[in-house]
């Protein structure tokens, strides 16, 4: 286990902001966690950083889990894979490809670390973690206890889990286990992947198809934070009481909704904050994406205030224009109370 005190959490976050962090651990070795998460007080875990925004220098102690390991747990027609928490995603599904194991095409290219995905169940292009979810292992902190949640005990749901509700803070992942398949069921009804498929003339597409063609996708809207600094999604997309959504889709027939839970209807919070008139707005250093508005960049040097007042500047434009409150999906580190 690495210690860097007065660490600059710059170089360990995708925003890519200016702040300060006393004590950073990066951590390799899974029994030096267990003792590090019973003897430190409050630890923060910190994976690859994509979904933090850090406000003000971080007074806490940090853990950055950096364990790795790929593991056959199972094999037959839907092998269950054990997965270290500080193997990079992205890493994860190239392997599944590589080994013709599908199941996790759609999710290519999400940023960050096999440990964060079940926090907010990862998902993109009509698929989710939890369709491939088996287990996972975590430590609970203070007391150093090995514990299993299985599926149903994670509370799965958009962008949530229990992790960020009834157990928030109180365990770091170690391992996942997921449940890939080897005789595949693609899914491309999201709009987009069946028009790249169709451009490149492919009628009988393989999970590796499906795969380029997210990849590409994606590196069409979403910025590079290695070029230019943000984590993805800023905020959620609000899920409103249908009746609601059709009032306001009178005023505006343009607005886009998908049927969510019954009685429910998801909006994209992207369509929201460019009608409100942010897309491509900059204010000093912290500015709303040119190609998609529902991603805050740091366009350099930007503080972790800066893109936070940004962000409640557009939380009270939309309430004022459309009656509806965006919540962050980004963590905000040193803004608890
Ligand atoms: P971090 O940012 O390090 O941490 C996120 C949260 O999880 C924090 O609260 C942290 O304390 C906690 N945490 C991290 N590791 C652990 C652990 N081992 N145990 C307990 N708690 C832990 N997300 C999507 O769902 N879909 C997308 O399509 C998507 N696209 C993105 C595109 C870009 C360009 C970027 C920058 C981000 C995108 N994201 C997307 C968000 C991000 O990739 C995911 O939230 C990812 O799972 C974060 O992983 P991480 O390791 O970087 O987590
Ligand atoms: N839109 C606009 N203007 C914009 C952006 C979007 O009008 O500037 C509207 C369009 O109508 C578009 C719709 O929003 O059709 C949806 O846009 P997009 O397909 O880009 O998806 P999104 O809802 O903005 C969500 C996830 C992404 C995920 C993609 C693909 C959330 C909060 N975001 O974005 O996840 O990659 O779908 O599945 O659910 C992330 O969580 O960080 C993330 C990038």
């Amino acid at each position: 286990m690495e210690l860097i005190n007065n660490a600059s959490l710059k170089d360990f976050t995708t925003f890519g902001v200016e702040a300060a962090c006393d004590h950073l651990y990066r951590v390799e070795d899974y029994e030096e966690l267990k003792l590090a998460v019973q003897y430190l007080e409050r630890p923060l875990i910190l994976g690859g950083g994509s979904n933090v925004l850090p406000i003000g220098d971080i007074h806490r102690n940090v853990l950055r889990i950096e364990m790795k390991g790929i593991h056959l747990l199972e094999d037959g027609d839907q092998p269950i894979i054990g997965v270290a928490a500080g193997e990079v995603w992205h890493d994860f599904v190239m392997w599944a490809l590589r080994n013709d194991l599908g199941g996790v095409e759609n999710l290519s290219l999400i940023p960050g670390t096999m440990g964060a995905a079940p926090m907010q169940n990862i998902g993109a292009y009509g698929v989710e973690l939890e369709s491939v979810f088996h287990s996972l292992q975590a430590i609970e902190i203070g007391t150093g206890k090995v514990r299993v949640f299985f599926k149903e005990e994670c509370k799965f749901g958009y962008r949530d889990s229990i992790f960020k509700k009834e157990v928030k803070d109180k365990y770091v992942i170690t391992g996942v286990n997921l449940q890939l398949t080897r005789d595949h069921k693609l899914n491309t009804t999201y709009g987009a992947i069946q028009d790249v498929l169709i451009e490149k003339g492919i009628s009988h597409p393989t999970i590796h198809d499906v795969s380029d063609a997210v990849v590409s996708i994606r590196q069409s809207k979403l910025p590079d934070p290695k070029v230019i600094g943000n984590a993805g999604s800023f905020f959620k997309n609000p899920v409103i009481p249908t009746e609601q959504f059709e009032k306001i889709k009178e005023m505006h027939p343009s607005l886009p909704g998908y049927p969510a839970e019954v009685g429910l209807t998801k909006v994209p919070a992207g369509w929201l904050i460019e009608q409100s008139g942010w897309k491509g707005y900059r204010k000093g250093n912290a500015g709303c994406y040119e190609k998609q508005a529902l991603v805050l960049v740091n366009h350099g040097g930007a503080r972790g205030e800066e893109i936070w007042e940004l962000a409640q500047d557009i939380i009270s434009s939309v309430k004022d224009k459309f009656q509806i409150e965006l919540n962050p999906e980004v963590n905000l580190w040193g803004n608890e109370k």
